[in-house]
């Protein structure tokens, strides 16, 4: 299973990328936003410290235009991927970017039935939004779920990321599925490390260890 980080933070992108954490980064406009950078000078940024697929949003809602602009974002670096909406026109600039051997991960998807027409038209990555779904009280987990059947039963060749995750079991259910990524906040991905009988565990090895009297090295 893959990692990317949700964020446009270069702080918090270096920090897990040292550690192995960050196999590919996701922005979207509202993390450039949060951000305050200009999206091409902070893209640049994240594709120098990040070797694996980097997420770039085009804003245009009609294909020509996203088309243009996914090629604008592809500009920056290798490994970008060009993010797009699961609109019909989103569909039609996946086409033609993929046609053009470019990274394309089809964004905002919440049913299987879309996640089918990403793979159909060539995505790389097809991004179902977990938490979204679960905030209307829908199933994101189960969407997962059913998109894995279906992309294993044709053989489809486009990563399921598993996005919008908002907690560390939200993680663990996709990971159970199969999902091929997923692309959580670092705060999430942190609180994976977390567990009060790991910290209750040390709290009593210490003591203990202070009671022997003896020191390492
Ligand atoms: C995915 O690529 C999106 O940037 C992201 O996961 C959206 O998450 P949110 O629903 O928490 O905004």
């Amino acid at each position: 299973m893959k990692f990317f980080v949700d964020t446009a933070d270069t702080v918090a992108i270096r920090e897990l990328a040292d550690l192995g954490m960050a196999d590919g980064v996701t922005t979207n406009p509202s993390l450039i936003l949060k951000s305050g950078r200009n999206i091409l000078e902070v893209t640049k940024e994240i594709c120098d410290i990040i070797d694996g697929p980097v997420s770039a949003e085009v804003v245009a809602t009609e294909a020509p235009a996203m088309i243009a602009e996914g090629l604008k974002l592809a500009k920056i670096a290798p490994n970008i991927a060009v993010k797009v909406p699961l609109t019909w026109d989103g569909l039609t600039a996946c086409k033609a970017l993929a046609s053009e051997g470019h990274m394309v991960n089809v964004t905002l998807c919440f049913s299987a039935a879309q996640a089918i027409l990403a793979a159909k038209a060539g995505a790389t990555f097809v991004s179902p939004f977990l938490g979204r779904l679960d905030d209307i009280n829908l199933d994101g987990v189960q969407l997962i779920e059913d998109i894995r059947t279906i992309y294993d039963n044709y053989d489809f060749q486009t990563q399921i990321l598993a996005a919008s995750i908002r907690s560390v079991n939200h993680i663990t259910d996709v990971a159970r599925i199969g999902a091929d990524v997923i692309t959580a906040p670092p705060a999430v991905i942190k609180a994976m490390a977390a567990h009060p009988l790991t910290d209750k565990g040390l709290d009593q090895f210490l003591k203990d260890w202070a009671r022997t009297g003896q020191s390492i090295g």
